[in-house]
């Protein structure tokens, strides 16, 4: 090599040397996904802001819905070291905002044009005060139910649609020697399946009425009473063995044959992924029965911290930017068994679950979508907690009725806000 060839080479290498420190920063990221799906989806996000040069220093803490993640969070940050983001939901968002700790994200967002891309519910729930504080990153749907389909065949039982025939499916299963739900006895667990049966139970327009504007006529009415009463009836196909039981342990359950359905959310699609098993095949995805016309939505998102290092600050935007990523979109849904958040992404590489999903989510112009209570989407988390304090009580007690469950629920319910 020339003389002159290579001090142009030395000096092409120290200017990208030179441009990799001015761009480079770090972010700290709290998280929960933490599961097989969860971290396979989370991992594309790390190696986007890797390959970007970035460093991520990984903040993960174990247990499903966050809730655990939610305690480290605010030890964290009112000792005054927030991390660079976190993964929060919902009205959580709200919570937040009003602690004035947040990164306003408007110039992001005008420039990414969310306004546009995002479904109007995303955009509401990510500001604050009339201002983006957070980044939606997926909709996940909650009404679902897995199935292993070779149980079903081995108990001659036919595919639940209806929660008449989910409750006879049941029946059959167990009779046959088969766990017909897996489950764990976790607060957020026991909601989950309670405001499913609930779905299935009601209507749209009084899930509304009692969960969104928590009337408290609706709340008190004896319809609750009987969800309370079928929430019950439920534990009865459930092994004994659920106290604490992981969300995953349960969906792994499904994946191995040792139960035939669980209630849980289109995150449970990501462990069948995992684990390379084969829709249609393996496993079934099939709406909560009596549902199949709800969307009841669960978006996750990353709020961002206000911090001050300049490189880190790159990161942080970087991160955001990267999080409404067209192809970031697609591989990261894909794998968390979520919809993509932006509209203008088609699912038609998708599977059956997230092409059903989009269309259920669009139809009637939004007008069966529902934010989820039991992951903070409807009510404050004063509200949320207190609906799972209820649940879960009325689930390890059996003393409780469902008459004293649900009056205990209206008084609870008021007495949050
Ligand atoms: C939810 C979250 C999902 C999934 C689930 C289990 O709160 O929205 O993405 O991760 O928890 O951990």
């Amino acid at each position: 090599m020339k003389f002159k060839q290579r001090i142009y080479l030395f000096l092409s290498l120290l200017v990208w040397a030179y441009s990799q420190i001015l761009v480079a920063g770090e972010v700290e990221v709290l998280h929960w996904w933490t599961s097989g799906g969860e971290a396979r989806s989370l991992d594309v996000l790390k190696q986007k802001m890797v390959e970007q040069g970035h460093s991520w220093k990984d903040f993960a803490v174990v247990g499903g819905s966050g809730d655990k993640a939610m305690a480290v969070l605010k030890s964290r940050a009112l000792s005054g070291f927030p991390p660079t983001a976190t993964q929060i939901k919902g009205k959580h968002i709200q919570e937040w905002g009003k602690l004035g700790l947040l990164t306003n994200l408007d110039k992001i967002a005008a420039e990414q044009n969310w306004i546009e891309i995002l479904h109007d519910f995303v955009n509401d729930t990510m500001k604050y005060d009339g201002h983006y504080v957070a980044v939606p990153v997926n909709i996940h749907r909650a009404n679902w139910l897995w199935v292993n389909p070779e149980l079903f065949k081995q108990a001659g039982v036919s595919i639940p649609t209806t929660l008449k025939e989910f409750w006879l499916a049941a029946d059959k299963l167990k009779k046959v020697g088969i766990i017909p739900i897996a489950h764990g006895d976790q607060a957020w667990q026991n909601s989950t399946v309670f405001e499913m049966l609930l779905l299935g139970m009601t209507s749209v327009e009084f899930y509304k009425k009692a969960f969104v504007e928590l009337d408290k006529e609706s709340l008190s009415s004896e319809k609750i009473i009987d969800v309370f009463v079928a929430f019950r009836k439920l534990k009865n196909y459930m092994d004994e063995n659920i106290a604490d039981r992981d969300w995953n342990t349960a969906t792994s359950m499904v994946i191995n044959g040792k139960a035939a359905m669980q209630i849980m959310g289109d995150w449970a699609k990501g462990e069948f992924i995992a684990e390379e098993k084969q829709l249609g095949k393996d496993f079934l995805c099939i709406p909560m029965p009596s549902t199949s016309k709800t969307f009841s939505y669960v978006i996750d998102s990353f709020i961002m911290f206000e911090i001050s290092d300049t490189d880190n600050k790159k990161a942080q935007a970087s991160l955001v930017k990267n999080i409404l990523d067209k192809q970031f979109q697609k591989t990261f849904n894909m794998n968390k068994g979520s919809i993509p958040v932006r509209k203008d992404i088609d699912v038609d590489t998708f599977d059956l679950c997230a092409k059903a999903s989009r269309s259920t989510l669009v139809a009637d112009s939004y007008a069966n979508v529902l934010p989820s209570f039991s992951y903070g989407m409807a009510t404050s988390i004063y509200t949320q907690d207190a609906i799972f304090d209820i649940v879960t009580d009325f689930f390890r007690n059996e003393k409780i009725t469902p008459k004293q469950a649900a009056e205990k629920l209206t008084r609870a319910i008021e007495d949050s806000f």
